[in-house]
């Protein structure tokens, strides 16, 4: 690998929707190379340390080979060298074969191979486009951030050439893969954390995968505990379902945050008003306090709180909209579960639970206006396909679950057919 061009920025103020900000992403090139130190870059700036700069991300190294990749996609942008505000600019970079722990000789300088950088919404910006942002992280390209092991001068021409390499190989796009998507690859947590080279920035962001992980599990053993054996269709495997439909949903909304949605369908029905007399001020007040208790941080605390206050049914004429998208991915596998076959055998397990008749022709059907007439209602139990189930196929939240809502829904209007017919002995 060759050096091509050394780079450096003063700070430069840009404005990101209405937010004004500063960078330093905008480097130039400089003929008369750059000095490596410990800390940075000699000269040049860096406004945001928890990002740039600082001993574990001292240089960041990028490949003219993977210009033409973002050129071809966003060819109005300035095009220059240090366009991704890299301090050198090499002739070939291959992300997949630079270790992490490996440690280079570049000019002067030695450096040990860091992290992989992560896109940012200033690179987006650099790009002249939000859409860069992606495809930095969709692309095999992040460049790499290195430590300085020796201080030293780089001049354009230097050549950058192994001298050290690790005996476990963990590459910086494995690296950068697991880390953009984190929580699906917490079974890597372990070996990052034991591994010396990994950065403790990259440690940090696993240790807490890892903890979000042990909520779960705790979570789904309290609600076992809780729901084991309920016998009104409320039990532990409605929750093990909803949890199951939840997580798959999720994955085709990159955006919902898994952790969320996960603990948000595992506590969803822990304080139904149902076994708590009507009271469904029951549902966050218990969640609070187990969430409290297990030091669930207070962004995803919040959140949990809101789907299990807002995801219950109400009646025919209340509106029960979400206020996240994780919320409403939840109470699409909720409803989801109480439609189809597996609505049909819940209901009836409902009704025999509660001893109600499970079909009436004298008792009407009836529009509950607010929740609170509903919660009351004590009709026979064909009438509840009419109060509730035929009607959430049309109040699906996500297309996906608007899909598959389809299919249940059918299944219960043949099913209808079939019973009337049936219970009239035309059959
Ligand atoms: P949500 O999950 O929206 O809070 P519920 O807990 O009221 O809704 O309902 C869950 C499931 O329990 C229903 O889909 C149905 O199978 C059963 N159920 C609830 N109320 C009745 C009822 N009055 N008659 C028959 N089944 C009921
Ligand atoms: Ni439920």
């Amino acid at each position: 690998m060759r050096v091509l061009s050394t780079n450096i920025s003063s700070i430069k103020t840009i404005i990101i929707g209405k937010q004004e900000m500063q960078t330093g992403m905008y480097k130039k090139p400089i003929a008369e190379g750059i000095f490596l130190t410990k800390l940075g870059v000699k000269n040049d700036a860096v406004v945001d340390a928890r990002y740039h700069g600082g001993a574990e991300k001292a240089a960041y190294l990028y490949g003219k080979n993977h210009y033409s990749f973002f050129k071809e996609r966003f060819p109005d942008a300035d095009w220059e060298l240090g366009m991704f505000g890299e301090n050198i600019t090499l002739d070939e970079l291959d992300e997949s074969a630079l270790n992490i722990g490996d440690v280079y000789t570049l000019g002067e300088a030695e450096v040990k191979i860091s992290e992989p950088r992560l896109p940012c919404n200033k690179f987006g910006y650099r790009l002249g486009d939000p859409k860069a942002i992606k495809a930095f992280a969709e692309s095999n390209y992040p460049g790499v951030y290195v430590q300085i092991i020796k201080e030293g001068k780089v001049n354009p021409g230097d050549l950058m050439k192994l001298k050290v390499s690790q005996p476990e190989k963990l590459s910086l796009t494995d690296l950068y893969r697991w880390f953009l998507k984190k929580s699906q690859h917490a079974h890597k947590a372990a070996e990052l954390i034991a591994n010396p080279h990994v950065t403790e920035n990259i440690k940090e962001q696993f240790r807490k995968v890892l903890t979000k992980e042990r909520i779960l599990l705790e979570a789904e053993k309290y609600v076992r505990e809780q729901l084991e054996g309920e016998g009104s269709g409320h039990d532990w495997w409605h929750i093990k379902r909803v949890l199951n439909l939840s997580e798959k949903m999720a994955k085709q909304y990159p955006d919902a945050d898994l952790f969320v949605v996960k603990l948000g369908a595992l506590l969803h029905d822990i304080g139904d008003h149902k076994f708590h007399d009507g009271d469904h001020t029951m549902g966050p007040k218990l969640v609070g306090e187990w969430l409290n208790d297990h030091s669930v941080d207070s962004e995803s605390a919040e959140k949990v709180l809101e789907i299990v206050a807002e995801i219950s049914f109400k009646g025919a004429k209340v509106a029960t909209p979400m206020s996240s998208l994780e919320g409403e991915i939840v109470q699409d596998a909720d409803r989801l579960d109480a439609i189809g076959a597996m609505g049909i055998a819940r209901t009836f397990a409902y009704g025999g639970n509660k001893n109600r008749e499970m079909h009436n022709p004298e008792h009407k059907v009836e529009d509950h206006e607010n929740f609170e007439a509903y919660k009351k209602t004590t009709g026979p139990t064909i009438n509840h396909f009419y109060e509730k189930l035929l009607l959430l196929k049309d109040r699906m939240n996500t297309e996906y679950g608007s899909e598959l809502a389809k299919k249940r829904h059918q299944y219960m209007v043949t099913f209808l057919e079939e019973f009337f017919e049936e219970w009239e002995g035309k059959r």
